[in-house]
């Protein structure tokens, strides 16, 4: 099938744009779309036909859940059995990068939800997103729009590459904002559980909800099989054919240990600023300076970048397992296939 790319642009050309997407995804077809996480693949999340389109398009197991993306907090309750806390959680982070798992209503059928009896809701912040969910008049189910198992996609060209040929049609809204996907909690009695760490931080949940946890596989991998309640843990995530090397070391030593082993066809991913520490080597930036929100947005472009200049390794620092780096560890964790090599002291 020819793919349709459309480059929104805020002139009048985008509302036929919108309303041919609405069109597509009231027919049962993919579109794809911006969010200010990672691109997602669209489809109505209340026709099953639909949803295993996605499962196809992607290649991805049926048995891990798609999020259901709402154009406003409230329109929760359509789809969901909604608790008090969603929303407490709503009026802080909403729009925003956070994901609430919640009973779910029959509207819902099980191929969305891969047979479970909660579904995952979302209501994204960017315009794009939320002028597609509302014009199509449907909640849309959408996972990242990569092939399942490769990094998720932060611009239109990444889903070209992957899913080109596959779905109806992609919306070019430029890169993403954040760059990881959003955060996703599990509601518990006193408060909830992070599955999947992104920029709606433990702290910023604990501001509202008092006890937050973390689930175990979100910094241990081989702990994923835990977790039959969040399918998406246990299957390999954002690798890329590059072997990611990360390594846990103080800022000197991961220089001096890079600097020595390094090869032709390998490369290290720095920030800008660090750049110079490496001159002869093949360098990938991890964002001007060095900040988590630089490095979270530049994380999967440099993945995808690595193998299209075809590097054998990439060399990344170890970021540490908390605070706003929890998302980029969850991700490099998984990206390396839970390898470290451990440089620092071990307490
Ligand atoms: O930022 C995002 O969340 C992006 C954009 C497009 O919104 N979407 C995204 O979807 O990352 P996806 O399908 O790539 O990841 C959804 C994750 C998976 O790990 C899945 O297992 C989990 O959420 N999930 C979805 N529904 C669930 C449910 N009912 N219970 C437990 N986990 C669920
Ligand atoms: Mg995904």
């Amino acid at each position: 099938m020819e793919t349709e790319l459309y480059t929104l642009d805020d002139t009048e050309t985008d509302d036929a744009v919108f309303a041919r997407a609405a069109a597509l995804l009231r027919a049962g077809e993919l579109v794809a779309f911006p969010t200010e996480t990672v691109y997602g693949l669209g489809a109505s999340a209340l026709d099953a036909d639909a949803a295993r389109r996605i499962y196809e398009a992607k290649g991805r197991p049926s048995d891990n859940p798609l999020i259901v993306h709402i154009a406003d907090p409230a329109e929760a309750d359509a789809v969901a059995y909604v608790p008090y806390a969603y929303r407490r959680l709503a009026a802080r982070f909403m729009p925003g990068p956070l994901t609430v798992i919640m009973p779910k209503r029959a509207c819902i059928p099980d191929g969305v939800t891969g047979g479970l009896d909660t579904v995952a809701v979302r209501c994204p912040s960017h315009p794009a997103a939320r002028r597609l969910i509302e014009t199509a008049e449907l909640p849309i189910a959408a996972p990242s729009a990569n092939r399942s198992g490769s990094p998720s996609p932060t611009t239109a060209q990444h889903v070209l590459r992957d899913l080109g040929g596959r779905i109806r049609m992609i919306l070019d809204g430029g890169p993403c904002e954040i760059g990881l996907e959003s955060t996703v909690i599990r509601l518990t009695e006193s408060g909830c559980e992070i599955l999947r760490p992104g920029a709606v931080t433990e702290r910023m949940l604990a501001d509202v909800l008092g006890e937050v946890t973390v689930a175990r596989a979100v910094t241990d991998p081989g702990a994923a099989g835990e977790h039959p309640q969040s399918p998406g843990m246990k299957y390999k995530h954002y690798a890329p054919a590059a072997q990611v090397v990360l390594i846990d070391a103080v800022p000197t030593l991961f220089t001096e240990y890079v600097r020595a082993v390094i090869r032709p066809g390998e490369a290290v991913a720095v920030p800008d600023d660090e750049a110079a520490l490496y001159d002869g080597c093949s360098v990938l930036s991890l964002g001007q300076t060095h900040s988590a929100a630089e490095a979270s947005h530049a994380l999967f472009s440099l993945l995808r970048e690595a193998d299209i200049r075809g590097y054998s390794r990439l060399y990344i620092a170890l970021p540490p397992p908390t605070g706003e780096y929890l998302a980029l560890y969850n991700r490099l964790i998984r990206a390396a296939g839970g390898r470290v090599v451990r440089l620092n002291p071990q307490p």
